[in-house]
């Protein structure tokens, strides 16, 4: 193949599902982008290997049968294997994904994966999305910011709407994977974007009652073109989220908040 120029959507897949489903029993390619950047002799290659398609075979699975049996070297992350870490994203036929919750049989027989972009590469596919989830988190102080300023252990927990609470949960469930951040344009331009799971997190926290903070304070955070401004509703983000977080209703309710907080 020509090195010089790698296509990551294999001819008959559209990204994220293969043309047909793939039998059991077929052959399977696994085409690797490799790098590692703490190796100066090091270059980034696509590596090809050949397994056999078995029932029920998940990105997790072929993964490490290729790192048991054919190349004990290949780096990526898994921890739960149930599409609740978040570790095991990366860029799978085109698409940013979780590799744990894919099926090889719906991506196959030809699957190219590549290491999620934006984020520090570790090596190969193994990228880490916690140094940038950290970064995000401080900036936006992520947290409750709690009324009393003293915590006082013996006082009852006040009760929560039931509904206010289904709300909350709701945009909780970010199990912080990064495939949002990886497929928006706008973080690939902006360093410092806090991506659609930052502007997640500000609509998380503006619902708690339990927050003392205003949407004056959150403008300060996120009023700016690396925050909520930045978003070119390009969408990429709706799309991937593989936790179906409603994200474009999210960020243009923020968006509208913060205009009306800072022009009002
Ligand atoms: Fe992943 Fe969705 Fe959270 Fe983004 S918003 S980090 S895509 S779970
Ligand atoms: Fe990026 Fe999503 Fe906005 S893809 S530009 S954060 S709508
Ligand atoms: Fe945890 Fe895939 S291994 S989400």
């Amino acid at each position: 193949m020509n090195e010089s120029r790698i296509d990551f959507v294999p001819p008959g897949a559209r990204p994220g599902r293969g043309a047909r489903p793939v039998k059991d029993g077929e052959k399977l390619t696994i085409r690797v982008l490799r790098y590692n950047p703490a190796d100066p002799q090091s270059v980034p290659h696509l590596q090809s290997y050949e397994l056999e398609q078995s029932a029920g075979m998940t990105l997790f699975i072929a993964l490490n049968e290729i790192r048991e049996k054919l190349d004990p070297s290949l780096q990526f992350d898994f921890v739960c294997r149930a599409g609740i870490c978040g570790s095991c994203a990366m860029v799978i036929n085109g698409r940013p994904t979780l590799a744990c919750r894919t099926l090889t049989r719906d991506v196959g027989p030809e699957i190219i994966l590549a290491p999620l972009p934006v984020f520090e590469l570790i090596g190969d596919l193994s990228v880490n999305t916690g140094k940038w989830m950290r970064a995000m988190s401080e900036r936006l102080e992520t947290w409750v910011h709690m009324k009393q300023a003293e915590l006082d252990l013996t006082r009852i927990e006040e009760r929560m709407d039931p509904d206010l609470a289904e709300k909350i949960y709701e945009l909780d469930r970010c199990i912080e994977c990064g495939c949002c951040v990886s497929a928006c344009g706008t973080a690939r331009m902006r360093e410092d974007f806090v991506g659609a799971v930052g502007i997640n997190k500000i609509a998380r926290f503006r619902l708690d009652p339990r927050d003392a903070r205003t949407d004056a304070d959150y403008y300060e955070v996120i009023g700016d073109d690396d925050g909520v401004f930045g978003c070119m509703s390009l969408l990429g983000c709706h799309d991937v989220c593989p936790k179906d977080l409603p994200l474009q209703t999210q960020i243009a309710f923020v968006r509208r908040k913060m205009a009306a907080q800072g022009f009002g």
